[in-house]
């Protein structure tokens, strides 16, 4: 089968097409037939051993993915497809079922076919979306609704989400407000129709105005793509008012530090959780029209170099699909 194969880290040119064996389903295990894929920042930041979050991350990140080199040939963790044979002991999944879903550090979704345990985090596709509208449903919804449980948001709940137009911003602000919190926005121009049309009460231009600086105060803060820090969120937080962040050694050490009761605090699921749950709750909210994943652009598998290229200059509106034929 076709398939796109790294074998040392470092920038997106070590991505190659090449000819692979296509696997073979153990018992508990469906073969899927790929549709469509993403190119998304688990991808991305894989690929180079996170090199550019400094050397101790760049250590954690060769631990899990190989200390000399990529232990898996084949990134890509989002998925949808076709159901091609099933391993024995499968009892969910039919030979042409549709399903979609994260393969999360077990990758190999850039290729014609992949394996994956019928108990992972997959599903039948939701009704009445193609392919490509499912691939990208699990990435950033998924590290959205991670960090969002944290902070037990209802009605009359604040949330301030920062990176509103990325893959975890634009499902962050479909959350909130499913979970009916008030929601502000903050983005660039060019996003800020779509960040509206996702369902935030109201949005800020960050290239117009500092939120820090307009005296507002939320009860959650959520920076969706690892630009702020607590330090600078501090005051426009209220009282016992929660920080979550998506990444940074900084915030996880902070995380972790003792705080007492009506204290401002930052909050870091450690380990997160993600299971096949979260992705029939997905499953349900795209059914009842109150979820979409917001596609920028999209590549045939052929170009997944230039499309890496595109999801690394930070600057995707939600996510990238790759199309495989
Ligand atoms: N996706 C994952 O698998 C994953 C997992 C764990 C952690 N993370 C971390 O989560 C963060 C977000 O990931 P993502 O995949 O959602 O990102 P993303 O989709 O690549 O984010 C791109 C968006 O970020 C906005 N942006 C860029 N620079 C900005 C700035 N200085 N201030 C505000 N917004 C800015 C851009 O929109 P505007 O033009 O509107 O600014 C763009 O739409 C990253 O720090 C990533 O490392 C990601």
């Amino acid at each position: 089968m076709k398939a796109v194969v790294y074998d040392r880290y470092g920038p997106p040119e070590v991505q190659r097409i090449e000819d692979v064996e296509r696997p073979a389903p153990r018992d508990d295990e469906v073969l899927v037939k790929i549709h469509a894929t993403t190119v998304n920042r688990l991808d991305v930041h894989t690929r180079e051993a996170n090199r550019g979050s400094g050397l101790a991350v760049s250590f954690l990140s060769r631990l899990v993915s190989g200390v000399r080199g990529p232990r898996r040939r084949i990134l890509g963790s989002e998925f949808a497809g076709e159901v091609e044979a099933a391993g024995p002991a499968v009892t969910e999944f039919a030979v042409g079922d549709r399903v979609f879903g994260n393969s999360g550090f077990g990758f190999g979704a850039h290729a014609e076919f992949m394996c994956i345990r019928e108990t992972a985090r997959m599903a039948h596709m939701p009704a009445g979306i193609s392919f490509e509208e499912a691939a990208p449903v699990t990435d950033g919804a998924l590290n959205a609704l991670t960090c969002l449980r944290q902070a037990d948001l209802h009605q009359g709940r604040t949330i301030l989400i920062y990176g509103a137009s990325g893959a975890i911003g634009t499902a962050g602000v479909q959350l909130a407000r499913h979970f009916g919190a008030d929601v502000t926005a903050v983005c660039s121009t060019k996003n800020l129709e779509l960040v509206k049309s996702l369902g935030a009460d109201r949005v800020i231009d960050y290239t117009k105005e500092d939120f820090t600086a307009n005296g507002q105060t939320y009860d959650v803060i959520f920076d969706a793509v690892g630009k702020l820090s607590f330090l600078r969120c501090r005051d426009s937080l209220k009282p016992a008012g929660i920080y979550l962040p998506t990444d940074g050694f900084g915030n996880l050490m902070r995380a972790l530090w003792p705080s007492r009761p009506g204290d401002k605090k930052v909050v870091f699921q450690i380990p997160p959780r993600q299971t096949k749950q979260d992705v029939l709750f997905l499953k349900g909210l795209i059914e009842s029209g109150q979820f979409r994943a917001v596609i920028d652009r999209r590549y045939p598998l052929e170009d997944v170099v230039e499309a890496t290229r595109y999801v690394e200059t930070e600057q995707k509106t939600g996510n990238v699909v790759l199309t495989v034929i």
